[in-house]
């Protein structure tokens, strides 16, 4: 590969890393398989190494990932409001490999650095959950902290505090009076499979394994309902500052003692052989858990050893992981059903014989396409193998030739859509065929029913079983419905009574107030995903200017290119789309960018240092500040136009201020600044007023 070409791959994996990094993290849905994605970032890797000009800081190898919620996702479910804090020490993850001849080097890397010095390993279960920071003081527990982008993390004590086997107050004696101990929550099987089937009952989308449920949970609005979903926690590291102790070892047996849940799984071996051993023997029996596991981490014991051999930017170089491959499992092909998805795309599903993986049962597995059958060559009645990848449904990898019978059937790949009979189409580099009739066929409709109310989209209240209900009862055919929908309409789709009736008009009244970026993506345009929708919306403000936006008006948006332009040409050209947005404007739909009133450019080109405590809180000045045009800094220097200084500024900060000649301004003369906020006086008096009412 030449220098360009490494240029453009460096960028293409960045991208797919990062995406995948916050589908794992952020939205507990991934959609790659670790396997996958330890494969891309090792491409990266090396592509990095070879070009070393061309590593930048902010590359996936240089960073953990983060599980803080981004500051433009806007999922409802999820907490937004924790208060974070930073980790006392910095919360890194590991190095990991799928090969043992890199164990192998790790060991002797270690042997050779620490030369003389005699020291062991403490082989212990990788758990495969999330992971969690704990502080003890006094031996009672004060904090709990997401590894958050391994700096700062989100404060979910609350939820922690209800989760079973995690101790409020330590027992024994010798306990540090303040200090951190680090671990996994976890969702064993048995819940997992629960909530799993609690969520279907529910029409909510299922989580696609333990780990995504796990941290999914942790970050609930309601410890309540965490308590509900018994989660579980196992805790491995004491980082070395916080505790005195000889060995790593040790340090977790002291903890153990204090009551804390450490793994009994754990052992102490002095090499390779013994290391190799642990690996094969936990390959083998990690079936048996009740938890999820993929892999194993193998760290030095001695922690005097851990400073010597120090940490690079994401990992330190006292352990490392060696991963699991996924664990795969054989079975019989019953039949291939085609499905037709919410674009038009038919997908062949594989029927199996129910067969036992990773600790859940696995009945469907997905074949891709046809390329992908034709490749495996595999026929019904065959015995096949099967892999869980990142997404729910389990993939097919692989057919037993040697098994094959002669009475084995070729499957035959439909030419018509197996819902509506419309002759399939596929496009020339596209390895998908798809259903071209998409506004009259019923899967497709329904889809896009789904999409519109999806969690994303609109937020409103109804899975599958109530979109195929309505539609079959003739109530809704296109998303436009909905808002024409009366109670006693509701009150005819089986099992709904008043409330759900209620309920359900009452989420939509809620979803007139969506904003207009989430409306568009509710749309369903081909290709609009929700981060185009956004841009796109914010490109052009109102739905006019985007219906009737140019080729290459529509070019200039940012991430937008051919494809996604000309998708977006087809759907308005379509009267009956141009319909659907007129009733929509009718029931109160926003179809343009909100822009509070208040919002100015008073502050343009400004760039404002926030200091001390103030009426409102420092977060609220920060974002009037962005509000109105203005650039946070967190430092004073020559560039700062001004230091907006509360109660019990920092000290520093108005030393350098004062020395560099930079305004100090208080609150009160920082509000008269900005049109339409009340001023800082006025806010004074309505309190003084509130306390006279109350006091
Ligand atoms: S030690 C600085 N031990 O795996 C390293 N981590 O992929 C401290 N993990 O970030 C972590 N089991 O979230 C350690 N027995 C174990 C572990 C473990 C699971 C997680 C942890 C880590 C990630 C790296």
């Amino acid at each position: 590969m030449d220098y360009d070409q490494a240029k453009i791959r460096i960028v293409e994996l960045r991208e797919l890393l990062r995406e995948n990094s916050r589908r794992y993290y952020v939205e507990n849905a991934p959609t790659m398989s670790d396997f996958e994605f330890d494969g891309l970032m090792r491409e990266l890797e090396s592509l990095e190494k070879a070009h070393p000009d061309l590593v930048t800081s902010d590359s996936p190898t240089q960073q953990v990932g983060s599980d803080l919620h981004a500051p433009e996702a806007d999922d409802v479910s999820v907490q937004k409001e924790f208060a974070q804090y930073p980790h006392r020490y910095p919360m890194l993850s590991l190095g990991n490999t799928y090969n043992i001849g890199e164990i192998e080097d790790f060991v002797n890397r270690a042997e050779k650095e620490l030369g003389e010095v005699p020291f062991s390993y403490s082989c212990e279960l990788k758990f495969d959950g999330t992971a969690i920071s704990l502080t003890y003081r006094d031996g009672k527990l004060f904090r709990a902290l997401t590894r958050g982008d391994g700096v700062v993390g989100d404060d979910v004590t609350a939820n922690v505090r209800r989760i079973e086997n995690v101790p409020e107050s330590l027992k024994g004696s010798g306990w540090p009076l303040d200090f951190e101990i680090r671990g996994e929550i976890l969702m064993p099987y048995a819940s997992f499979d629960r909530l799993n089937k609690e969520r279907e009952e529910n029409e909510e989308p299922p989580f696609a394994n333990p780990r995504n449920a796990a941290s999914g949970s942790l970050k609930l609005l309601n410890p309540a309902e965490v308590a509900r979903r018994d989660l579980w926690c196992t805790l491995y590291h004491i980082p070395a500052q916080s505790a005195r102790f000889a060995t790593h070892d040790e340090a977790l047996t002291a903890a153990a003692s204090w009551g804390l849940p450490i793994s009994d799984k754990r052992k102490v071996v002095q090499d390779i052989h013994e290391i190799e051993a642990y690996i094969r023997y936990w390959d083998q029996e990690r079936d048996s858990l009740p938890y999820a596991t993929d892999g194993i981490v193998i760290k030095i014991n001695e922690l005097a050893l851990h400073d010597a051999l120090g940490v690079t930017a994401k990992s330190p170089r006292w352990a490392v992981a060696f991963k699991f491959r996924a664990q795969e499992a054989v079975t019989k092909l019953l039949s291939i059903d085609y499905q037709v998805g919410r674009t038009g795309a038919v997908t062949p599903v594989a029927n199996l014989d129910p067969v036992q993986l990773s600790g859940t049962v696995v009945k469907r597995a997905t074949l891709n396409n046809a390329d992908q059958m034709a490749l495996l060559d595999i026929r019904i009645g065959d015995y096949v193998k099967v892999i869980k990848g990142g997404e729910i449904i389990p993939k097919i990898i692989g057919v037993d030739l040697a098994k094959r019978t002669p009475e084995a059937e070729i499957p035959i790949f439909p030419t018509i859509c197996p819902d509506c009979g419309t002759p399939l189409e596929r496009e020339e580099d596209e390895a998908k065929w798809f259903c071209p009739n998409q506004d009259g066929c019923p899967t497709q409709i329904k889809g896009k029913l789904l999409h519109f109310l999806s969690r994303k989209a609109m937020n409103v209240l109804a899975g599958e079983a109530t979109v195929d209900q309505m539609f079959n009862l003739g109530l809704v055919r296109t998303p436009a419905d909905f808002y024409d929908l009366s109670e006693g309409q509701l009150l005819q789709l089986e099992g709904w009574k008043q409330r759900s009736a209620e309920r359900f008009l009452q989420s939509l009244e809620v979803s007139r107030s969506v904003p207009f970026d989430r409306v568009l993506f509710a749309l369903g345009i081909r290709f609009v995903g929700e981060t185009t929708a956004k841009e796109i919306a914010r490109h052009f403000g109102t739905i006019e200017a985007v219906a009737s936006a140019s080729l290459e008006q529509l070019l200039e948006v940012p991430d937008v290119g051919d494809v996604i332009a000309e998708s977006v040409l087809e759907y308005f050209r379509d009267e009956r789309h141009l319909d659907d947005i007129r009733r929509f404007k009718t029931a109160g739909l926003q179809f343009s960018i909100q822009t509070s009133a208040a919002d100015s450019a008073a502050l343009a080109g400004k760039t404002v240092v926030v200091s001390g405590t103030f009426q409102v809180s420092r977060d609220e000045i920060k974002r009037l500040v962005e509000r109105h045009g203005g650039k946070n800094s967190s430092s004073v220097s020559g560039k700062t136009s001004f230091l907006l200084a509360g109660d019990k500024p920092g000290p520093e900060k108005m030393k350098k201020a004062a020395e560099l000649g930079v305004r100090i301004l208080s609150e009160a003369e920082f509000m008269n600044m900005l049109p339409g906020e009340p001023s800082a006086a006025g806010k004074k008096e309505l309190n003084g007023l509130d306390l006279t009412l109350f006091g």
